[in-house]
């Protein structure tokens, strides 16, 4: 098989699929307040579209596919589409982004779909700064979710905290203790000046924080896999907790970038930080065959560049995180 390679010799085998650009919170470092400009729904790839597209790459070699959004669960029946994704010859890794907020109605529905493992985003344990930051009182439908989950047997269960100075930079003590408390991987991660909204989220740098994590527990560097993300894994001494640490600006991991993202207008997005994209929607429409689709892929890929340029150019991406799903 052909698999894709992009210009600087990465193997492209990992998928994000944004299937809304729509959440029902707004995270400050996400979703700029007031925000209205989504997409109109007669431009969302069906989901007889998204599979034609997602068997194309997995024909191409797409090993792993991470249902995203917006928040993925708000797209309806999103566990039928899984259910047909999962369902497809080479696809080894299904999973999914969530707030969680409406994970306790479909853990079981999609843990059924073939749905392996998902990511949730919760910054606090305090029901007064999750309000703050996600502009709603989510924490009790949090929580829900996660229990749901784990009933569910999706696993393994990691929790996206976006640390940020005087913000929630406190709470990452409590966030390690309700880690170890539950079996979750507590994913430490830097945010990215994503349009305005991130720009004017309180950076906070990593490496002191780890160094801090790794006095106290001992930590060792972990190389099993554990997702095909840019997150660079520790483990506690004695095997209690995993801690996970994405740092696009103190520390990039464009070198080993596997992925690109389809969001739900049918856009391949070739870069979280930069502009180059390829519209394949007025393709499908247009009936194209699979070879042709399978083309068209090829020559997106072409277009990805090397890195982003968030520490360099903080000021340069106009869009917004929810538009392609992190
Ligand atoms: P795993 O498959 O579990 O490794 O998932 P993941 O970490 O790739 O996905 P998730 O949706 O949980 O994303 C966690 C964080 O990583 C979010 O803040 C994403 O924006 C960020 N992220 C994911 N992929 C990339 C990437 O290619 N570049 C950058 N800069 N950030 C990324
Ligand atoms: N910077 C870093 N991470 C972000 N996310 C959303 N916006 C940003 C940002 N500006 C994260 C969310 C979610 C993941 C998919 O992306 O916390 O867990
Ligand atoms: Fe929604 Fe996720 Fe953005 Fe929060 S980070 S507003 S949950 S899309």
């Amino acid at each position: 098989m052909n698999i894709l390679q992009d210009r600087f010799g990465r193997s492209i085998d990992y998928l994000r699929l944004s299937v809304t650009d729509r959440c029902d919170l707004r995270c400050s470092y996400c979703i700029p307040k007031g925000f209205k400009d989504f997409e109109e729904p007669e431009n969302w790839l069906t989901f007889d579209e998204i599979e034609r597209v997602v068997a194309a790459f997995a024909r191409l070699g797409t090993r792993r596919v991470r249902l995203t959004g917006g928040e993925p669960l708000l797209r309806r029946n999103l566990p039928q589409l899984a259910a047909r994704l999962s369902a497809l010859p080479g696809l080894e890794d299904l999973s999914l982004s969530t707030n969680a907020t409406q994970l306790a109605r479909h853990a079981v529905a999609l843990q059924a779909a073939g749905v392996k493992r998902v990511n949730v985003s919760l910054d606090s344990l305090r029901r007064e700064c999750v309000n703050s930051i996600t502009g709603r009182d989510s924490l009790p439908q949090v929580m829900a979710g996660l229990q749901a989950a784990r009933a569910a047997g999706l696993a393994p269960i990691k929790i996206n905290m976006v640390a940020m100075k005087d913000v929630n930079e406190t709470d990452i003590e409590t966030m390690v203790a309700f880690c170890i408390e539950n079996g979750f991987i507590l994913r430490l991660i830097e945010a990215m000046p994503m349009g305005e909204s991130g720009r004017n989220t309180g950076f906070l740098d990593l490496q002191p924080v780890l160094e801090q994590l790794r006095q106290r527990f001992g930590l060792l560097p972990q190389h099993s896999e554990l997702g095909g993300g840019p997150a660079r894994y520790w483990r506690s001494v004695d095997g209690s907790f995993t801690l996970g640490l994405i740092t696009p600006i103190s520390q990039h991991f464009c070198a080993s970038c596997n992925r690109v993202r389809l969001s739900v207008d049918g856009t391949l997005y070739m870069c979280l930080g930069q502009e180059e994209r390829f519209e394949l929607r007025p393709l499908l429409r247009a009936g194209i065959s699979d070879e042709q689709l399978e083309m068209a892929i090829r020559s997106a890929i072409e277009l990805k560049p090397e890195r982003h340029e968030f520490r360099e150019k903080p000021g340069k991406l106009i869009r917004i995180m929810s538009m392609t799903g992190g």
